[in-house]
């Protein structure tokens, strides 16, 4: 049987996400009751991180512990990944040792070439491409404060990043829309959106592009990987922060999302991430649910 792994979002279809969604809140709902759920019992993930981490780190490594087996981290600094041994070599060692790995990794091609040689299901756990875990998580928890997201609209005010590629390819396999505001030179690159995506569209201003949206979202001005490039950034994204005038123009009961770590005062005002249409910390806290399904799923398939 090939192995299944999730290295973009468009890798399942809903069919399998409206799975992992039900799974997922009946794992939530062990965990908040102390029931223990073992299915991966002597089970061991690898987790490889060429880029810094909080979340992802911690979801990973305590849902593995919590689902019964056993999580391992590397990294760059002090694995033989940072002095020059092959990916492909990587790979082929790795998946001998384990049953799953995650990997944090900079360009997509680079967890694409691990993928083809391993013999054990491989997760996105953040590319400079795609960040698909996360967008999962977040669907997850607007369906847990609103509901259905087909037929909604997200607002996404930003640069052209990983989190903004993975939701326009959750909009197309999900049915809801995302309006995008991206400053000048930091706009989408067509080759990382599907031909046949129709569920976005580009506004210039990003208090138009929030107009009546369900959901306003952002991230960090300079991502893992652009740091050279901190200061041009800062000059280009002026009058982009998400503050309290943007969020009037949404829903009145819009929620924002930020994948987090935030700057407050930068691409977020602290009146909105702290504010009550905020729901950070439920994000933060799903990845940990969502990516328990997720290794259940890919490790044993369908329960
Ligand atoms: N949101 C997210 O992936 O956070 P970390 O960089 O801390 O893992
Ligand atoms: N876009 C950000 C997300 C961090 C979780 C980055 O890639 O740094």
């Amino acid at each position: 049987m090939a192995i299944k792994h999730f290295l973009q979002f468009a890798d399942f279809t809903l069919d399998e996400y409206t799975y992992l969604i039900e799974r997922a809140k009946i794992i939530k709902h062990k965990f908040k009751n102390y029931e223990p759920h073992h299915p991966l019992l002597d089970r061991t993930l690898v987790m490889v991180f060429e880029k810094n981490s909080t979340r992802t780190r911690l979801s990973f490594e305590a849902g593995m512990h919590q689902l019964g087996g056993a999580a391992i981290y590397l990294n760059t600094r002090d694995s033989q990944l940072g002095r020059g041994e092959p990916v492909e070599d990587a790979a082929q060692v790795m998946s001998r040792m384990c049953d799953v790995i995650m990997i944090r990794t900079f360009g997509q091609d680079i967890i694409e070439r691990f993928a083809a040689n391993s013999r054990v299901p491989v997760i996105n756990g953040l590319t400079n491409e795609y960040h698909p875990c996360q967008v999962f998580a977040d669907i997850f928890t607007f369906i847990e404060h609103r509901g259905s997201i087909a037929g909604k609209t997200v607002a996404w005010v930003g640069d052209a990043n990983n989190m903004l590629y993975s939701w326009l390819q959750a909009a197309e396999v999900f049915g809801f829309h995302v309006n995008v505001a991206t400053p000048a030179g930091y706009d989408i690159d067509p080759a990382l959106v599907a031909p046949s995506n129709q569920r976005y569209s580009v506004f210039k201003d990003p208090a138009d592009a929030c107009e009546a949206a369900h959901l306003v979202t952002t991230d960090v001005w300079t991502s893992m990987g652009y740091e050279e490039e901190k200061a041009a950034r800062l000059k280009a994204f002026d009058g982009w922060m998400v503050d309290a005038p943007k969020m009037q123009r949404a829903q009145a009961d819009a929620l924002f999302m930020h994948c987090l770590p935030a700057h407050r005062g930068e691409e977020v005002s602290a009146e909105v991430i702290d504010g009550p249409q905020s729901v950070v910390w439920d994000e933060a806290e799903n990845r940990l649910h969502v990516q328990k399904a997720l290794l259940e799923y890919l490790v044993l398939g369908k329960l």
